[in-house]
């Protein structure tokens, strides 16, 4: 696609509209209007649309065993031209074990409402579980392109294997989502986004790509018209369609390096809550989350747990929303006694209380923390000598960490494996009880995923991967590329795969095998293979 193109892309769905080349696009309209099943309209009048309404994809996700959650957003565009942009759309869905549609299995219809931009999240059940599935909206007489989604395997079954992939750091204007291309073409199970799907910042000139904006976003607007642009994006769509996905924000939803009620700009609490609410209620508008994650104000509810049977439970968390601000004026930097402070928090007493009667209740062969900051200490030093820790990180909420490594040495709970993004590199690392002590116990094991185009092409070795390698002996690894981590989890081993994207400057790179690193259950710590 052309640079010309992308530039354009938020005019093209949030403004305009616009059919695109979509990746397979379902029974046709008129066949639906001959089998009457186009669905009704809104105060009486017909819904017709001159722009295609499903410009942005279709997307699913949190499946459970017996269901999975639907989305789709309404065109802004496409809706106002119709004359329903203040008024609800219904959307007709369909869930098929095939991808022609031959075998419907569950259909209905739901309501986009203009309040949440005439998204639509549709939450299905009664579906069998660990299957494959393929679904699509109608609306209008337009048909949406064609999602495949699975289902979680029955909660007493013993899965042979589940195979997902982790990524985060989408940055739009640093490079291309070729990433996200390829990643949809993996086989996979589940897509897990550990955050900062947009960057909330003003468009910049001489970058790969341009994005809308010529300021950072505050408002519900603003937001929108973000998200709409990264959702223009075929690459994000392709790998949207090709598995359900677990999304979790980090900071570049909101606001860089925010922190509970604290932002990194100058803005007074009450305003940044205002924003906080703007940025949670289009990041809730433009995922496939369930109601309960719907926000309410400032508030969402984003952490969660999934089962994979009793192969694999992950813990889905949220490192931002109640975490204490960091401590030493956010910096990288020497300690202060605020540091150090006991009651310092990254969790949130409530979601702290979830997650270790969780591990400790876990029946789970692997138990991952899906999160999105660096867990594993890393030990530095400044120019004058001094020790440094990146107060953002878990570096900088250091008395909490040591209370996370104990559960997950003590809990019970087999195998814990936390997966990390946030760093726009990719590392592999042993969770040590104490980082103090390079002899002590490792208590699991953390995969860090670099970011999909964040930091555009980047170079395999770096200054600081360099420093952090020679400075700690509990990290194994360290690339400064692009790319993504496949997951194959068995009984017996969990299997990392680093997929590296070395060009997202210019798009259609290659993918490559970087490397693959092995935990045998039983035993925290990867081995190369
Ligand atoms: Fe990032």
């Amino acid at each position: 696609m052309s640079k010309t193109v992308d530039a354009h892309w938020y005019d093209l769905f949030e403004r305009r509209g616009s059919r695109r080349d979509f990746l397979r696009v379902g029974a046709s309209a008129a066949g639906l209007v001959a089998l009457g099943a186009l669905p009704g309209c809104a105060g009486g009048r017909a819904l017709r649309f001159t722009t295609y309404p499903f410009a942005l994809g279709v997307a699913s996700g949190d499946p459970t065993p017996d269901g999975v959650v639907l989305w789709a957003r309404l065109a802004v565009m496409s809706v106002r031209e119709a004359g329903f942009g203040t008024d609800p759309v219904q959307v007709r869905w369909e869930v098929s074990e095939d991808d022609r549609f031959s075998r419907i299995v569950r259909s209905g219809s739901a309501e986009g409402r203009p309040e949440l931009g005439h998204s639509v999240h549709v939450e299905v059940e009664g579906l069998r579980p660990g299957r494959e599935y393929f679904y699509r909206m109608i609306a209008g007489g337009e048909v949406s392109p064609v999602g495949r989604t699975k289902t979680t395997p029955d909660p007493m079954s013993e899965p042979d294997r589940i195979d997902f992939a982790f990524l985060s750091c989408q940055h739009f204007e640093q490079g291309y989502h070729t990433g996200l291309r390829h990643l949809s073409e993996e086989s996979l199970d589940l897509i897990v986004h550990l955050g900062d799907y947009i960057y909330e910042g003003a468009a910049a000139e001489g970058r790969p790509r341009r994005h809308e904006g010529t300021e950072e976003c505050l408002t519900l607007e603003q937001y929108r018209a973000r998200y709409a642009t990264y959702r223009g994006d075929v690459n994000l769509q392709a790998a949207h369609a090709a598995a359900p996905w677990v999304v979790s924000p980090d900071d570049h939803e909101v606001d860089n390096n925010w922190a509970g009620v604290h932002p990194e700009d100058d803005q007074s609490p009450e305003a940044f809550l205002l924003r906080r609410a703007a940025a949670f209620q289009a990041y809730y508008e433009f995922m496939p989350l369930r109601r309960s994650s719907m926000p309410v104000g400032p508030d969402m509810q984003i952490y969660r747990r999934l089962g994979f049977g009793r192969l694999l439970d992950i813990n889905v968390l949220d490192t931002r929303q109640y975490r204490s601000d960091q401590p030493c004026e956010d910096t990288v930097g020497p300690t202060c006694a605020q540091h150090v402070e006991p009651g310092r928090t990254l969790l949130g007493a409530s979601q702290r209380a979830w997650l270790f009667d969780g591990l400790g209740e876990s029946r789970a062969q692997w138990n991952a923390l899906a999160q999105q900051v660096l867990v594993a200490h890393l030990r530095g030093r400044n120019r004058e000598g001094d020790e440094i820790w990146s107060m953002d990180k878990w570096d900088g909420y250091p008395v909490e960490r040591e209370a996370v490594l104990d559960v997950l040495g003590d809990s019970g709970a087999a195998n814990p494996v936390v997966l990390t993004g946030d760093i726009h590199s990719s590392w592999v690392t042993r969770l040590l009880r104490d980082f103090d002590d390079e002899r002590s116990e490792a208590v699991g094991t953390e995969f860090v995923c670099t970011s999909i185009s964040s930091g555009g092409d980047g170079q395999a070795m770096t200054a600081w991967g360099e420093d952090a390698v020679r400075e700690n002996a509990h990290v194994d690894f360290y690339d400064g590329r692009r790319g993504y981590v496949v997951a194959s989890v068995t009984p017996e081993r969990w299997t990392s795969t680093y997929r590296v994207v070395p060009v997202v400057e210019e798009p259609n790179g290659p993918v490559e095998t970087l490397a693959r690193f092995v935990v045998e259950s039983g035993r925290a710590g990867a081995e190369r293979l």
